[in-house]
């Protein structure tokens, strides 16, 4: 996609003192000459203030920096985070439209998109009060299909249920965010399949710390009373280790040489080809 600075362009740009204050407290977390370490953080808080990040935000900051205004443009062009035009007052919606998403209902959220709020993504609704966009994976794949709304993720979602969010937010209200269907996370839509222990209330902590309550782990761990924790397989190899002859004579040294004889053959072989090509 091309990321171009918005045509219509506000004439200035300040922080707010507290922003500036705030501002300053970041670029003085990095040492002399590295300045240019806080442009993220600047540009974000930029945006905070705005809703987007206009030419003058960015080279405002490039000067807090002592940077060349192209140098903070390039990150500010380059991050599909900032955005370049303004958005709605209230909320900006990001759809994701990657493939769990898209198969699980994200094309009908762009629609409800394009009906209440604008038919092309980076449009201001009518009411100034929201634009949209559609996004690559969020990285909450499994409360598919979802969308970010400002800082927050709305999962699980239907286009009746993104409806009744933009319908509240627009009323000013803030609706809680993550699943919208009862999920508590990202456990099965059908209940937990494992865990159900924990669910019942008859394990207590998790896997590894109910394991170390239920034999009395110590801090001191080998202190000669632990109970010890035996692996089948270690237990067949120690029971092989038992059963295996020991060279205690000539006679069984002999035989356990013999039986290693074929195993020598081929090394004096490889010794003898690599002595000849010599
Ligand atoms: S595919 Fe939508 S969050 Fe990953």
């Amino acid at each position: 996609m091309l990321r171009r600075l918005h045509p219509v362009q506000p004439d200035s740009f300040a922080f707010t003192p507290a922003n500036l204050e705030w501002a300053r407290g970041q670029i003085s977390k990095y040492p002399e000459g590295r300045q240019a370490s806080a442009v993220i953080p600047l540009l974000w808080r930029a945006q905070e203030q705005e809703g987007w990040l206009s030419r003058k935000a960015i080279e405002t900051v490039a000067d807090m920096l002592g940077m060349a205004y192209i140098r903070a443009l390039e990150v500010a062009t380059f991050y599909f985070m900032f955005q370049l035009q303004p958005v709605g007052s209230v909320a900006h919606i990001q759809i994701c439209g990657t493939t769990s998403c898209m198969i699980c209902g994200a094309e009908e959220l762009i629609a409800v998109c394009k009906e209440l709020i604008a038919k092309t993504p980076h449009t201001l609704s009518a009411d100034g009060k929201f634009s949209w966009e559609e996004v690559e994976c969020l990285g909450a794949c499994a409360n598919a299909p979802m969308a970010q709304i400002g800082k927050d993720y709305y999962e699980d979602l239907t286009a009746g249920k993104l409806r009744d969010l933009i319908a509240r937010f627009g009323k000013g209200e803030v609706p809680v965010p993550g699943p919208q269907n009862g999920r508590y996370a990202a456990e099965p839509l059908s209940g937990l399949t494992s865990l159900k222990d924990f669910e019942s209330g008859k394990q207590q902590y998790n896997a590894s710390a109910q394991r170390a309550v239920d034999i009395g782990d110590t801090v001191k761990r080998i202190d000669g009373t632990e109970v010890p924790i035996l692996t089948p397989w270690l237990g067949k190899a120690a029971a092989a280790v038992e059963a295996k002859p020991k060279r205690a004579t000539k006679t069984s040294e002999a035989a356990a040489e013999g039986a290693e004889a074929p195993a020598k053959a081929p090394r004096a072989t490889k010794k003898k080809t690599t002595e000849g090509e010599a």
